[in-house]
């Protein structure tokens, strides 16, 4: 049965079995056409490029934009070159020009947008990249993506290592990552978009604090902390609302920090008083924040260090006061 299947399935790609499959070679360019079809509407087929382009030409076929060609049964227009250059016949005969042909070097960001979501716009990873922050400030698929002169291993980027493409707008960060307490980034165990999706994300919820920053989301509406410290997932029976509803980045700088435990602050405690602090009758936005007990006794300094105590602190399922 399934051997029947596959003979009908080579057989309906090529009558005899390809060669090229048989000695493991990648497969030959199929039907290109040197000139335009009468009647076409100005295509002319990527062969036809190679001529005056070699040297793009040369590299092409490791692109994974090479696949429309391969595939060999796409419209022209989604077709190699012009599935993003457009149709070529004109720039052709007039032996070159920017202005015959869809040139990047002549698009403004928003065209060059469009002309990559012609292809791009289904995937769910940018679904939200029009209005992504990246985009609202003209950051375009070229600021971080090379088509054609790509050093990088996996996804077009402009760079070798994902963390120099954004380092190159970005410097301040650079320095966050090499704090004496960080995420290892700048060491390469860890990737910017191992939190952040640079093409945009949905607006904030209830789990993502109220500064989402294009920090994405793991299991669809946690903040991606969660994917790597999943013990801090919860639900825990006691949960700490901070936690939950302000999110990681209320007590830690999620890139680095001159504090143990990537924390905002030197002392603990300063922390926990910035909200467990009982100005105004509850708390400081009135919204019922307990101050810490009378047995609290905020001079001795072994009360100083609330997580000595309170060592459930991102949520317990057995103590209300996160004790245990
Ligand atoms: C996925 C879209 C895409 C495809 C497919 C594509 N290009 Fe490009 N091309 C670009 C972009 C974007 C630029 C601007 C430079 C850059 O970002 O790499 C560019 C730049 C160019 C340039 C001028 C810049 C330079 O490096 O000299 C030429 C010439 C060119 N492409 C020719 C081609 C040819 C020939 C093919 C087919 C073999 C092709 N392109 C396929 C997107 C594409
Ligand atoms: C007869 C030679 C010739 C052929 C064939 C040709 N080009 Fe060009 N092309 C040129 C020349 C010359 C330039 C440089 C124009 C300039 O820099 O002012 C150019 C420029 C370009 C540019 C603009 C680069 C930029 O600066 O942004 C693109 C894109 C391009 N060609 C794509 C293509 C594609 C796609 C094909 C195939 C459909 C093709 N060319 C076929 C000669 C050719
Ligand atoms: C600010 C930088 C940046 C911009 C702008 C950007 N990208 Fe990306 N893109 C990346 C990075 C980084 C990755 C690698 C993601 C990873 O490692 O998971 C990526 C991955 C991709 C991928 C492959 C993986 C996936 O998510 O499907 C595609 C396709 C892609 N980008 C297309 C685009 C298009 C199209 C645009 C413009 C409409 C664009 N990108 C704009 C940085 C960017
Ligand atoms: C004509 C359709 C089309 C256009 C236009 C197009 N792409 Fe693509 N792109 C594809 C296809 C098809 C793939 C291969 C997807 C796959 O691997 O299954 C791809 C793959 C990619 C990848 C993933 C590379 C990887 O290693 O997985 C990136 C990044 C990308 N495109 C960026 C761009 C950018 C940036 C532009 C605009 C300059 C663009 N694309 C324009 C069709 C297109
Ligand atoms: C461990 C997860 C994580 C990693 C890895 C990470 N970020 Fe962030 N980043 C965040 C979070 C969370 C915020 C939001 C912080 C806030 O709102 O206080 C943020 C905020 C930002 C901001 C906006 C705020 C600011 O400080 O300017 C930029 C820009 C940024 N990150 C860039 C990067 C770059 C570039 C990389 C890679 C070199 C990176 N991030 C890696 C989690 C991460
Ligand atoms: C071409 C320049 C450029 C590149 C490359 C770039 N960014 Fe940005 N990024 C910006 C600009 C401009 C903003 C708008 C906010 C600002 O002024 O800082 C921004 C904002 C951000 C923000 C903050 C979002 C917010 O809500 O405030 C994050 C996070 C971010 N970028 C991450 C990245 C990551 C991750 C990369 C690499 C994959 C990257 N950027 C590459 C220019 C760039
Ligand atoms: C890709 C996995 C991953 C993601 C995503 C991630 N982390 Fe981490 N995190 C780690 C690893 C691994 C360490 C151990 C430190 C190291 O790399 O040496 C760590 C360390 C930490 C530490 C310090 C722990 C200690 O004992 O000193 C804190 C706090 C932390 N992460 C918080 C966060 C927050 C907040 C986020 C989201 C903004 C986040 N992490 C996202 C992997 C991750
Ligand atoms: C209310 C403030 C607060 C919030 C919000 C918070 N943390 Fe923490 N976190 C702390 C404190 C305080 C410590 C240090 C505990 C200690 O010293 O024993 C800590 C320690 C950690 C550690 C290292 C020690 C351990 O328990 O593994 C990680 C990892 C961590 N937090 C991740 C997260 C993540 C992920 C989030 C978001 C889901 C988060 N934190 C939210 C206060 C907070
Ligand atoms: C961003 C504000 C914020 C920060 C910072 C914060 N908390 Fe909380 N905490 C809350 C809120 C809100 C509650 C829930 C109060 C309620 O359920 O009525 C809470 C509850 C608690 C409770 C349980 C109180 C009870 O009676 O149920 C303890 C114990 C606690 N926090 C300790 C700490 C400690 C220790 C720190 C510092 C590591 C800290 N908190 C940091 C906002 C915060
Ligand atoms: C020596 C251990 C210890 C230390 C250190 C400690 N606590 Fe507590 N905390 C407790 C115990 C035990 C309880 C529950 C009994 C009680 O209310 O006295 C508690 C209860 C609380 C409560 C709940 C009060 C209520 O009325 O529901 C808050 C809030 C709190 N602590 C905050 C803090 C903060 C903030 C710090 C750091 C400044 C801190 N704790 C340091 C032991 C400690």
């Amino acid at each position: 049965m399934f051997h029947r299947f596959m003979q009908s399935l080579y057989s309906s790609v090529s009558a005899a079995a390809p060669l090229w499959y048989l000695l493991g070679l990648p497969p030959a360019v199929p039907a290109l056409r040197a000139t335009a079809a009468p009647g076409s509407t100005g295509f002319v087929g990527s062969e036809t490029c190679r001529t005056c382009h070699p040297n793009i030409w040369l590299t092409f076929p490791r692109n994974p934009h090479f696949k429309s060609i391969a595939a060999g049964n796409l419209p022209p227009k989604k077709v190699g070159c012009e599935g993003c250059h457009g149709p070529g016949q004109a720039h052709v005969e007039a032996h070159g020009g920017k202005a015959t042909i869809q040139a990047f070097s002549t698009m403004t960001p928003r065209q060059v947008i469009d002309r990559c979501l012609a292809c791009h716009s289904q995937d769910v990873s940018r679904a939200n990249i029009r209005r992504s922050v990246h985009t609202l400030a003209d950051v375009a698929c070229t600021s971080c993506h090379s088509i054609h002169k790509s050093p990088a291993p996996k996804f077009l980027l402009a760079k070798q290592q994902e963390r120099d493409v954004c380092y190159g707008c970005h410097a301040p960060v650079r320095a966050q990552f090499s704090s004496p307490f960080k995420h290892r980034v700048n060491e390469g165990f860890m990737k910017c978009t191992d939190c952040h999706n640079p093409h945009g994300t949905p607006a904030p919820n209830w789990r993502m604090g109220s500064r989402p920053r294009m920090v994405s989301q793991a299991m669809e509406t946690e903040e991606a902390c969660l994917k790597c410290h999943s013990d801090k997932r919860g639900p825990f029976v006691y949960e700490h609302a901070s936690v939950r509803a302000d999110g990681c980045e209320t007590c830690h700088n999620p890139h680095g920090s001159t504090n143990a435990k990537l924390l905002r602050r030197p002392v603990v405690f300063t922390l926990c008083l910035e909200c467990h602090n009982g100005r105004g009758t509850f708390g400081r936005q009135g919204n019922g924040i307990p101050m810490q007990s009378p047995s609290h006794n905020m001079t001795d300094p072994s009360y100083q260090n609330c997580t000595t105590c309170h060592v459930r602190i991102h949520g317990s399922n057995a103590d209300p006061t996160f004790l245990r």
